[in-house]
């Protein structure tokens, strides 16, 4: 590679990096109601609560075992007893994979083999620390998750 490809490259680059600054302000500009970091985070399928109530439904009730859990979007969801439901972010405190199953009373991580409980405790190493807790509601058959 010459130098003038690297300077043209570079000049692509910074017109790269304006377009992008660019689209980064149009979109902010364009965004007319509230916007959170929440929003940002929430998981395809997810619709907003109930007016006057925070948070987005992640599913219904009867998609979360009792005694298990199930992973909806991109929340934990479990119901260690009937009718109690407990939500966790799934990033595994390990090194930050993506918890992908839960199978019977465990939270499962695919890279390294750590499960946490269905309370979010560790179960199995490596990980040491409790997945992040999320609050959760149910309204009606609703789980809405904050
Ligand atoms: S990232 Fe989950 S066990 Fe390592």
């Amino acid at each position: 590679m010459s130098a003038e490809d690297l300077m043209i490259n570079r000049r692509t680059a910074v017109a790269g990096a304006g377009v992008a600054v660019a689209a980064v302000a149009f979109a902010a500009a364009c965004s007319s109601d509230s916007y959170t970091e929440s929003d940002a985070t929430t998981s395809a399928g997810a619709s907003p609560a109930p007016a006057g109530q925070a948070g987005n439904i992640v599913g219904k009730t009867s998609d979360v075992p009792v005694g298990s859990g199930a992973i909806l979007g991109d929340v934990v969801v479990t119901q260690p007893t009937s009718g109690t439901f407990l939500a966790f972010s799934p990033v595994c405190t390990h090194k930050g994979c993506n918890c992908d199953a839960v199978t019977g009373a465990t939270i499962n991580c695919p890279c390294h083999g750590s499960k946490f409980n269905l309370d979010g405790s560790v179960a199995v190493g490596p990980a040491t620390q409790p997945l992040a807790a999320k609050a959760v509601t149910v309204d009606g058959d609703s789980i809405i998750v904050t």
